[in-house]
């Protein structure tokens, strides 16, 4: 592979240190950074090279805990430049092009870890600097437009010199592990891909519970509300690698053609129906810890109306997924973190041994990465009409010994390789926008209650039903 100029616009930012630098550290440390390659962190302080390369380290030492290693830190911070560049002025571009190598010995890759606000002008600067040869990659993320108007003014400005297949747009739930892992577990397996539609499945959970709260980011997130925030990516990325047809390849544009099916296919939620499909709710006070607007308090720029957790009832309308819903939910100051897919199978078609046997996938995507299917058997020396559910779980991470690289690190080595496989397309974000445009007109317009929930606990309890475990045949027999 080439050798590449790799330049992180708002490189001393906090995305950059926590994320970017320790993941460019792993390539390098793990040989997959291309020899002769190089690093440019640019932003706006003035700074020499060897004072950012000293913050590098020192961060490097907090983010990495135990897998720092001094002489691969050493190593890779010497490839590491700073400069500082005021995008307004036109010189300190001539000074960034003039440090940038002819494109016929490195591939540019640009990424963008600064506020939406800045993409424009980057683009506009990188353009008329003729910064943007058609091997040069562009790095971006969310929020990639707050609604499907400013999604396609954002996309018009990235598309200011750099077209479609130079774009890696990141969602950086494509970037883990066993999101990826959904697609060789549906279309690797038989026995799954065989029984995956609405004559076997009843109903797909999909949860993604957090703990943190605001984390110094009220006026962005009580702006946009989980919905925003967490559903119209990462959920709708997830839901899109459960649905999907199978993909002509794993080519890119094979994979996100078949996602973008799915999101096109969404039956829309609109204020008539959308009391049966939407909950959303803040978190009150509970477990010791204060509530939403307590938190709130002090930040002008908040007005305390975004929803910290929302539920949606799904339903996918194709053949395939026809009368399945899809139960999403996400929220903030939950009892715990983890993500997770629950597939409940229908019951038997009929009754033998008395209890509505129904088989359950439960798919751990994070902290544990692992998927286990609850199977009835009949429990030793009983008369043969009393079955036990048995879980058999594989862990996607057992026995390889290897350090899970994190999703920036994978997405970073994609695009270092070229490959925009999970990274989103224009066309998928437009799609995806307009579906969430519509319910956030449907519930002003007929008004959605807010529903409260207690921190630490798992949510309202008007979205409750949707997320019961399956009981265990002992339960079922009871109530049956
Ligand atoms: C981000 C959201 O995209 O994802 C955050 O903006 C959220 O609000 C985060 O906390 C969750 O990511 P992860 O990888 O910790 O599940």
């Amino acid at each position: 592979m080439k050798a590449l100029d790799i330049v992180l616009f708002g490189g001393s930012g906090d995305l950059s240190l926590r994320k970017l630098m320790p993941s460019l550290y792993f390539l390098q440390r793990d040989g997959k950074l291309p020899e002769g390659s190089r690093v440019t962190a640019v932003s706006r302080g003035e700074m020499t090279s060897e004072v950012f390369r000293a913050l590098v380290i020192e961060k490097l030492k907090l983010y990495l805990g135990s897998e720092y290693q001094a002489s691969a830190a050493e190593e890779f911070v010497a490839g590491i430049d700073y400069m500082a560049l005021d995008i307004a002025s036109g010189s300190a571009w001539g000074e960034l092009k003039a440090h940038l190598a002819p494109s016929e010995v490195r591939d540019i890759i640009y990424y963008m870890a600064v506020p939406p606000g800045l993409f424009g002008p980057i683009c506009k600067q990188l353009h008329l600097n003729s910064l943007n040869p058609p091997s040069s990659r562009l790095v971006v993320e969310k929020p990639l437009g707050e609604d499907e108007e400013s999604a396609e003014a954002v996309n018009a400005l990235l598309s200011t010199g750099f077209a479609e297949e130079q774009i890696y747009r990141i969602d950086h739930y494509l970037g883990k592990e066993a999101i990826q892992n959904l697609l060789a577990l549906r279309f690797s397996n038989r026995l799954i891909g065989a029984v995956w539609n609405q004559e076997h499945i009843e109903s797909v959970q999909i949860t993604v519970a957090e703990t943190v709260g605001l984390e110094g980011r009220a006026a962005y997130l009580d702006h946009a509300g989980v919905l925003r925030d967490m559903v119209q990516n990462h959920l709708m990325q997830i839901l899109c690698c459960l649905a999907m047809e199978t993909p002509l390849s794993l080519a890119a544009d094979d994979i996100r053609d078949a996602k973008v099916r799915v999101v096109k296919s969404l039956r829309p939620i609109t204020s008539t129906n959308i009391e049966e499909h939407v909950v959303r709710a803040q978190y009150g006070a509970g477990a010791g810890m204060p509530s939403y607007l307590q938190e709130l308090q002090g930040s002008r720029d908040a007005a305390g109306t975004g929803e910290t957790y929302a539920a949606l009832k799904v339903m996918v309308d194709n053949d395939r997924w026809h009368n399945v819903p899809f139960y999403l939910r996400t929220g903030k100051r939950l009892k715990e973190r983890f993500a997770e897919v629950i597939v409940k199978f229908r019951p038997t078609p009929r009754n033998l041994f008395g209890v509505p046997a129904s088989n359950q996938i439960t798919i751990e995507l994070q902290p544990d990465m692992k998927i286990s299917l609850d199977m009835f058997m009949k429990q030793l020396l009983s008369d043969g009409r009393d079955l036990i559910s048995h879980r058999q779980s594989a862990d996607l991470a057992a026995g390889s010994g290897s350090r899970i690289p994190d999703a920036y690190e994978k997405l970073l080595g994609d695009v270092m390789q070229g490959n925009q496989a999970y990274f989103v397309r224009h066309d998928e974000i437009i799609a995806s926008w307009r579906w969430i445009d519509g319910i956030r007109k449907a519930w002003r317009e007929a008004e959605l209650p807010m529903h409260s929930y207690a921190a630490g606990s798992m949510g309202p309890q008007a979205s409750k039903a949707w997320f019961d475990e399956v009981p265990f045949v002992e339960e079922l027999k009871k109530a049956s």
